[in-house]
């Protein structure tokens, strides 16, 4: 009904038929299916994503936008075309990059994803924040998701577009993604609305650890229960389900995800020896220190004992010890 959102939403759905029309039956977009077909997109994937490619033209979508009478003007403010800085006329922002429609909650297409086909930078170019567009607050994929989410009570949450399209390919339709950028407080919200529980599988990097530990953080805080699934070195879950498969990656990834605190271990564990002594002290130091934030009596007691075992400790000795450090800390 009217409105200037209402029309930026129509110029990209419009944008959306547009990208997939090129992909799927033309000539202009050979290269693009060249791509898809050597990732190994299969046609369900392509249909149920809506991906898309953008032609390598600086005028296909202002073509397009202009016959159907959108304000051009109008179509650089929801970031779907550029304006020239003379103000002599329009450009398509995306060229020769596969399109990734983003959605809002409802399913309407508000934003795109593009990667491109070859090395350009950047990889992945999106659109600007919009009046239909506020990249906190959106989550790849909710919408195709949300009613396996809500019927599991889990919600997986992967960093990348690709990532979501591989679990769906794998039989997996639980999974969201943020959209490039840390995952904020609003989608936290957004996500623990519809699941209790989410699985962070991030990518098996550097950055990808650091985020999970900051997006774990984030959504305890909004009162989520959040486990962790890892992968080995450097694979990220798309990676991994084209390396070993869909079976694999259920069973051995999501499948064996562990408790934050578990991974906390995990991680603290890294590089240290624990047939040293003090690296050991300093190792229980470490964890007593982790098990002193839980919230819950159970829970702290949990891996008081976990700890008490592993190490031939008294339940009685660590509990002192912790006593000491949070005296210590205060
Ligand atoms: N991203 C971005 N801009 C970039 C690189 C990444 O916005 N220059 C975002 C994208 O949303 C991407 C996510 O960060 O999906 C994860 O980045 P990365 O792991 O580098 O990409 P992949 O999802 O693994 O994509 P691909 O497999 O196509 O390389
Ligand atoms: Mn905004
Ligand atoms: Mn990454
Ligand atoms: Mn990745
Ligand atoms: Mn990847």
């Amino acid at each position: 009904s009217g409105g200037p959102q209402e029309t930026m939403r129509s110029a990209h759905e419009l944008a959306a038929k547009l990208y997939y029309h090129v992909l799927m039956l033309t000539e202009q977009g050979s290269e693009g299916r060249t791509y898809v077909k050597d990732r190994g997109f299969t046609k369900e994937q392509i249909e149920h994503f809506q991906i898309g490619f953008a032609p390598d033209r600086w005028d296909a979508l202002v073509t397009v936008l202009n016959k159907r009478n959108f304000s051009l003007d109008e179509m650089v403010k929801a970031s779907l075309i550029g304006e020239r800085e003379s103000k002599e006329g329009y450009f398509d922002r995306f060229r020769n990059r596969l399109m990734f429609p983003i959605w809002d909650g409802q399913g309407n297409v508000i934003a795109f994803g593009g990667r491109t086909i070859s090395d350009e930078k950047p990889k992945y170019l999106n659109s600007s924040d919009s009046p239909i567009f506020h990249k906190g607050q959106t989550l790849y994929g909710l919408h195709l998701a949300r009613p396996s989410i809500r019927k599991e009570g889990v919600a997986v949450l992967f960093e990348g577009y690709v990532d979501v399209i591989a679990a769906w390919g794998a039989g997996m339709t639980n999974t969201i993604a943020t959209l490039g950028t840390a995952l904020t407080e609003d989608q936290a919200k957004v996500i623990r609305r519809n699941a209790e529980t989410v699985t962070i599988c991030y990518d098996s990097d550097k950055a990808g650890t650091k985020a999970a530990f900051r997006s774990a953080a984030i959504l305890e805080q909004v009162g989520c229960v959040v486990k962790v699934a890892q992968m080995p070195d450097g694979l990220d879950p798309d990676d991994y389900i084209r390396t070993y498969g869909a079976n694999r990656f259920k069973s051995d990834v999501i499948g064996a995800s562990l408790t934050l605190m578990s991974f906390k271990m995990r991680y603290l564990r890294i590089g240290k020896n624990m047939q040293n002594e003090a690296e050991r002290m300093n190792y229980i130091e470490e964890v007593l220190t982790e098990i002193s934030t839980l919230s819950r009596a159970v829970e702290r007691d949990h891996y008081l004992r976990q700890l008490a075992d592993e190490f031939s400790l008294s339940l009685d000795a660590l509990k002192q010890e912790q006593y000491q450090i949070f005296r210590a800390n205060r």
